[in-house]
């Protein structure tokens, strides 16, 4: 089993990046045969990115992660403009995939929704693509992310059946895999909305690298719904996405939780669950603050991961030139 996934360096990396995908990340580099996840420059740049923004978020996202518990000797972890063989892969599947696709995906519309046609980058519609590449030059069987990228990788499967159909059996095609809980964090600001790096409030989520009284602050501005009882129910939107958060970062059940709090109201509810997002930022970080002063390190893990994973890319690029007819 090869596991591959990508995650971008534009904005913070939130709690929801973390329980819906890094989280699994990290375990699944002790359960794959291989473990390849890149940090996806070239994604990010599809929205202005300041450069020196971009350049310190990359060596921050490679430092979390090792923070997290990435293992430079069980899982790659590389940059994507590092290996131009994403790139390339991307072209010759612009030529396979067509623009009704491209244009139905939800990202896109959410982010192009401008009706300024002349503004929206096109990279914004390519960008699947770009995804798609990044998974099928490695071959990936299992692709680990949120809910929100399903149908990307919806579409990455199309394109390795609709390739595998014209040249020849070239490409498996790849799983999503999706965390028990977790998968869909919503904002803390807006129970209705997944959390997210390009929110307009910085109250919408926790960033790993928030400080303690910067969580225990947001925790308690959270939204949370009508009556005051602690309980499971999808009537109450906001508190469950409390509950996942709080199950998340102490790996008890959402049902122990709320046995714990029987009787108690939101305030303390609130008060346990900014101590236990504390308590489980509080060795990230000072292992993150320790690894980010490091560059050097950072960028020889990086240099490394890409020299992991790059006979695999090669590979693969000869194999689909040679199928197109291309001279290789
Ligand atoms: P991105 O920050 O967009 O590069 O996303 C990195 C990974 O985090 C992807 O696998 C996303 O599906 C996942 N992710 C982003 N936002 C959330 C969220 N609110 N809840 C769960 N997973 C998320
Ligand atoms: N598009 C993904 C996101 O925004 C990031 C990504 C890029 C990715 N390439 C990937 C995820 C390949 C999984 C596999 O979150």
């Amino acid at each position: 089993m090869r596991v591959l996934s990508g995650i971008q360096p534009s904005g913070v990396v939130h709690l929801g990046n973390y329980l819906g995908a890094i989280r699994q990340h990290i375990e699944l580099q002790n359960q794959a045969d291989q473990a390849f996840y890149s940090i996806v420059d070239l994604h990010a740049i599809t929205t202005p990115q300041e450069p020196k923004d971009l350049h310190q978020r990359t060596l921050s996202i490679a430092a979390l992660y090792l923070a997290l518990g990435l293992n430079p000797e069980k899982a790659s972890l590389f940059v994507q403009s590092h290996r131009p063989e994403h790139t390339e892969l991307t072209w010759i599947l612009t030529t396979i995939a067509n623009l009704g696709e491209l244009e139905r995906m939800t990202q896109f519309k959410e982010k192009g929704r401008s009706d300024e046609r002349n503004q929206v980058p096109m990279g914004l519609l390519s960008y699947p693509l770009l995804m798609a590449a990044d998974i099928l030059i490695y071959k990936a069987d299992r692709v680990p992310v949120g809910d929100d990228q399903v149908q990307h990788l919806e579409l990455t499967r199309d394109l390795a059946k609709r390739f595998n159909s014209r040249f020849g059996e070239t490409f498996p095609i790849p799983e999503p895999v999706l965390p028990k809980n977790g998968a869909r964090i919503m904002g803390l600001d807006d129970p209705t909305k997944k959390m997210s790096k390009s929110a307009t409030s910085e109250n919408n989520y926790i960033a790993l690298t928030d400080d303690p009284d910067t969580v225990t602050k947001k925790i308690k501005k959270a939204v949370t719904d009508s009556g005051s009882e602690i309980e499971l129910s999808d009537d109450k939107p906001a508190l469950k996405n409390l509950l996942t958060i709080f199950s998340g970062v102490t790996n008890n059940s959402m049902g122990e939780i709320v046995t714990e709090h029987q009787g108690q109201g939101y305030a303390d509810f609130k008060a346990n669950l900014a101590e236990a997002i504390n308590e489980f930022l509080a060795p990230v970080q000072a292992k993150y603050n320790q690894l980010i002063s490091d560059e050097n390190h950072l960028l020889s893990i990086l240099k490394q991961g890409s020299e992991q994973v790059a006979p695999i890319a090669q590979a693969t690029l000869k194999e689909v030139k040679e199928k197109i007819g291309f001279i290789v």
